[in-house]
């Protein structure tokens, strides 16, 4: 995988993904042992964010300290690119002083564009249209809850035309897990990657289900998943989107059609009270967020040790 680009899991086969979320668990055990091998000594990641992040910026930044590398967090307005320099001779100029771009942009096209002129691996930090390196965390986190991946059942309900639902999507169809997703009317899931979905679950096993209730979605499921009704970019929707999400919340009552040990997954930040009630995003004993979010360090530092040549 040296040398490769991370834009989207549609890029990378199963075993391919499987290799990335083993090695991902390994380093969770050898980082709580501080016997993580400097695999990226002498190494440099460019980290290109022009939206906010929490998780993906840290856990970035940590995963390149711990093999050994040294990220350089930028954002564009900080940059020449505020300037009106091109993203293409932007990404031109990095290449030649580091090892790989992690790149978080809003528009899909742009991190395609920085992607064909940059001659170092770009992996996708976000853009509107992905999050796979979300999608690889909430992989390993439903491997290490449930002790298997395929067959299990994954409800996501809401947003459906969103960065996290199309990666979860493309994520579940590779690697043989059951996904339902409901969305109100006007939300589904982008046609195509509903389209790449069905091609990767033909072939995997699993079953896609499309639904415009959250209590269909729901039923017995074995991982309930949302993300907030806004995302980056959409704040100009917001009235909107609150009106047309209203009674798509996860509430308590709705998890109670899933299986008892389902396990409640949000890559957050969360907005308690609109996507999820508080009593099912703070239940200890059925959500994982916690150990969701902690697992991005491990899936980013499997990400960087097997793409960065
Ligand atoms: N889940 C996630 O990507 O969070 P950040 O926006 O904080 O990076
Ligand atoms: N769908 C959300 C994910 C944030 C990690 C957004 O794009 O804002």
């Amino acid at each position: 995988m040296k040398g490769r680009d991370l834009i989207t899991l549609q890029d990378f086969t199963r075993d391919e993904i499987k290799l990335l979320i083993d090695l991902a668990r390994e380093y969770k055990l050898l980082s709580k042992s501080n016997a993580v091998p400097k695999a990226l000594k002498d190494k440099s990641i460019a980290m290109l964010f022009a939206l906010p992040s929490t998780r993906t910026r840290v856990s970035f930044e940590v995963a390149a300290f711990r093999l050994g590398a040294l990220p350089i967090y930028m954002r564009p307005r900080e940059l020449q690119l505020s300037r009106g320099e091109d993203i293409s001779d932007t990404a031109r100029v990095l290449s030649r002083y580091v090892d790989a771009i992690v790149a978080r942009l809003l528009k899909h096209d742009q991190l395609l564009e920085l992607a064909s002129y940059s001659e170092v691996p770009v992996i996708n930090a976000l853009t509107n249209l992905y999050h796979p390196c979300q999608a690889l965390a909430d992989l390993m986190t439903i491997l290490e809850k449930k002790g298997v991946i395929k067959g299990v059942k994954v409800a996501y309900v809401g947003d459906g035309y969103n960065n996290v639902c199309h990666s979860l999507l493309i994520a579940c169809s590779k690697m043989g897990i059951n996904i339902s997703i409901a969305t109100p009317r006007g939300y589904e899931p982008d046609p195509d990657i509903i389209n790449d979905a069905m091609e990767n679950a033909h072939r995997s096993g699993s079953k896609i289900e499309l639904h415009d209730s959250p209590s269909e979605a729901i039923k017995d499921a074995d991982v309930i998943y949302t993300d907030v009704f806004i995302s980056m970019g959409r704040e100009a929707e917001k009235e909107k989107r609150l009106r047309d999400f209203k009674g798509w919340q996860v509430t308590k009552g709705l998890t109670k059609l899933a299986k008892p040990d389902f396990i409640f997954m949000h890559c957050l930040p969360a907005h308690r009270g609109e996507e999820v009630a508080p009593e099912v995003i703070d239940d200890p004993l059925h959500s994982v967020v916690w150990d969701q979010a902690e697992n991005r360090l491990y899936t980013e530092m499997a990400i960087l040790a097997l793409l960065v040549p």
